[in-house]
């Protein structure tokens, strides 16, 4: 057998040309999928702060790339060797694999799979795309494309959900609100009655909020230059709110007045933006604090303040939260469908592919948390 479906399937995606480019809208031929590969007819799309980083050519520079790594769809066709999904199949894309087999996937410590590793260059696990536009190879964006109507797969990146979950929450939680819920619930290992600050309050800073409360913490302390999203804060379970605009002193210092002049126990940084990391570091207790960075920067190197860094406290990145999709997810999928969360606030607008050109200018509008994409 090869795959249920042989035909190239020609439609619509959305691709980005280069550096600043606009995007734009582009006739895409996929492919069947090979061994192990599914291909997905997309239903819902949304965006994720890292799509612009994608779009700007980082990390690596491949271009056109189709764009995209939030999502729900479903199974259109399986290649060889696929087991445990069939053709209707409800189907979220995950950037991060979970084999269960490997050193890692075997670990309480790390979701980071060695087995299929994330994928940044475009291609997929056999080196190659599985999407031409006009003849000319397109990229895919991490390890799917889910900005297009149909995108292939590896096996090992799709979670088969509950088909009743709403189609918004399930492309939501593909990536940013699970990624900010996890961090806080998985990297920490959160004690009850501890103290949070949560830079940024995106949606990865509002799941950080949300895991946070989930895990008993009794002091979450938003911190956001948009007053906008004080009030998002709250519907997550915010306690205080700090907008670092509207106060000459330093972040760190507002965190400080606020917690006895002692600090948080844990910062999470959900924005990005270089110089926060050590606001994110000293706004943490002396000796203990920990420090979990989320956020993507545009430059890969930073500069750190060590010397605070050299008192007690832990710096520690993740992906994707700490979540293992395959085991974490689907608890996170319950909680949904039990309204412990409840993620009615995320979407902010709604458009559909055509009008996918207008994301760039949709996220810089200060009511913008979630742009859902009806594919
Ligand atoms: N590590 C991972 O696995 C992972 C996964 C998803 C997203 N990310 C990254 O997480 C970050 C957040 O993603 P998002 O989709 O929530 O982004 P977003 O753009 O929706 O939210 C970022 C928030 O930070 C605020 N902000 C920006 N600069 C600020 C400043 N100087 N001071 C105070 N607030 C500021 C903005 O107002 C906004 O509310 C991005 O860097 C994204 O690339 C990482
Ligand atoms: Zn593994
Ligand atoms: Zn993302």
């Amino acid at each position: 057998m090869s795959s249920t479906n042989s035909h190239v399937i020609t439609c619509k995606g959305i691709v980005s040309w280069g550096k600043g480019e606009p995007l734009k809208v582009e006739e895409i031929q996929v492919e069947p999928p090979k061994s192990y590969e599914v291909r997905v007819k997309m239903l819902y799309a949304s965006v994720c702060h890292t799509d612009l980083l994608f779009a700007n050519g980082f990390p690596i520079p491949v271009f056109p790339r189709v764009m995209g790594h939030e999502g729900v769809g479903v199974v259109e066709s399986i290649g060889e060797g696929v087991t445990g999904l069939r053709e209707g199949d409800l189907v979220i894309p995950t950037h991060v694999a979970e084999c269960r087999t490997c050193e890692n996937c075997m670990s309480e410590k790390t979701n980071l799979c060695l087995k299929y590793p994330i994928s940044y260059n475009g291609l997929m696990l056999d080196g190659s795309s599985r999407m031409t536009i006009g003849g000319q190879t397109a990229y895919h964006a991490f390890s799917c494309s889910t900005w297009c109507q149909y995108m292939v797969i590896n096996l090992n990146f799709l979670l088969k959900i509950d088909p009743k979950t709403p189609l918004p929450d399930a492309t939501f939680l593909s990536c940013g609100f699970s990624t900010g819920y996890g961090a806080a619930w998985k990297e920490p290992m959160l004690q009850n009655a501890s103290s949070v600050a949560v830079f940024g309050l995106g949606p990865v800073g509002l799941g950080a909020i949300k895991g946070a409360k989930s895990q008993g913490a009794i002091k979450v302390i938003g911190i956001d230059k948009n007053p906008m999203k004080e009030a998002k804060g709250q519907a997550f379970g915010m306690t205080d709110f700090i907008n670092p605009e509207q106060s000459d002193k330093p972040i760190a210092e507002l965190v400080k007045d606020l917690t006895g002049g002692m600090g948080v126990d844990y910062s999470l940084e959900c924005t990005g933006v270089p110089p926060l990391i050590n606001q994110a570091i000293l706004s943490t207790k002396l000796g203990t604090g920990k420090i979990i960075q989320i956020g993507v920067p545009e430059e890969a190197n930073v500069n750190i303040n060590i010397l605070e860094l050299l008192f007690g406290r832990t710096l520690k990145g993740s992906i994707f939260g700490g979540l293992k999709p395959k085991t974490d997810l689907p608890i996170i999928f319950e909680k949904c469908k039990n309204r412990e969360i409840q993620l009615d606030e995320l979407k902010s607008h709604e458009i559909k592919l055509e009008d996918a050109n207008k994301v760039s200018e949709l996220l810089k509008q200060p009511d913008c948390v979630k742009v859902l994409i009806n594919i």
